[in-house]
């Protein structure tokens, strides 16, 4: 059990990638708590299985983390039920994806926020656990489309880069507090939101190294030993079959 008595937050644990990697961090004996807007049924539910499976706690909270006031609330809420955080995965994400000539301010904003400004939201908002406790690690679920681009993305695109830059920023920040901070880019992981794919799913195979997605297992992996390597940090681990070497 590497991580008992330990509480990591999830952000987007509802679901996908961000309910195995609650689950990945349960199974090391970690309590959880989810961060999720929305979902609420699907936030209990992961809950209630992550208790009964590990004995741990797991509590879930709504807030939408581009919301920086709301975020501030919960991980006020969370330091009451919790005592501290000393894991925190930024998972939450959305895409909303159209050639930049289509692509609408509205839809560039809110994937900016939410995906990138969501992240500097929890960190911000928790960098004071991580201080206190001299120890800990901050993972940050970036994307491929942040280290090479990706045509139709150009608001997801900048929003993983500037993760990564964020990754980049609070790791040279936390390093000397005994605090690491990486980032993972996944490739094409099979969860909703990438469902949509569907007939284009073989051709997209032929682009994979390795012949196939991911499974969100793949992802959760790649937290826990992040969060348990305490010589790494800075680091973007990219989970993608090797589409993105
Ligand atoms: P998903 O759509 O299955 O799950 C996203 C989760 O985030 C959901 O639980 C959703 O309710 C929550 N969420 C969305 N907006 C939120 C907000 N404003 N505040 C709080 N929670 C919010 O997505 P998936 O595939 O599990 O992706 C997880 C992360 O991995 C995302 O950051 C995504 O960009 C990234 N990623 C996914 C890839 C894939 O192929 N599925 C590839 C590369 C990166």
């Amino acid at each position: 059990m590497k991580f008992k008595d330990q509480t990591a937050v999830v952000t987007g644990g509802a679901r996908g990638i961000g309910a195995a990697i609650a689950e990945a961090f349960a199974a090391e004996g970690a309590d959880i708590a989810i961060v999720n807007y929305g979902m609420e049924e699907e936030c209990a539910e992961v809950c209630r299985a992550l208790t009964e499976k590990y004995s741990v706690k797991a509590a879930a909270y709504q807030c939408d983390v581009s919301d920086f006031e709301a975020v501030k609330t919960v991980c006020g809420e969370i330091k009451k039920d919790f005592g501290t955080v000393n894991i925190l995965v930024n998972n939450a994400g959305i895409t909303k994806d159209n050639l930049t000539p289509m692509m609408s301010e509205k839809d560039y904003d809110a994937v900016v926020d939410v995906d990138m400004k969501g992240v500097f939201n929890m960190i911000r908002h928790c960098y004071g656990f991580f201080i206190r406790n001299k120890s800990g690690a901050i993972i940050n679920i970036s994307s491929v489309s942040g280290i090479m681009g990706n045509p139709g993305q150009i608001n997801y695109s900048a929003a993983k880069a500037g993760v990564i830059a964020i990754t980049k920023t609070v790791a040279r920040e936390l390093a000397p507090r005994g605090v690491t901070v990486n980032a993972i880019a996944p490739g094409f992981i099979q969860t909703d939101m990438t469902k949509d794919i569907g007939s284009g799913g073989e051709e997209l195979k032929k682009t994979i190294p390795v012949g196939h997605m991911g499974s969100p297992k793949d992802v959760a992996e790649a937290a826990v030993f992040l969060a348990g390597a305490r010589y790494i940090t800075g680091e973007v681990l990219r989970v993608d079959g090797g589409i993105a070497m």
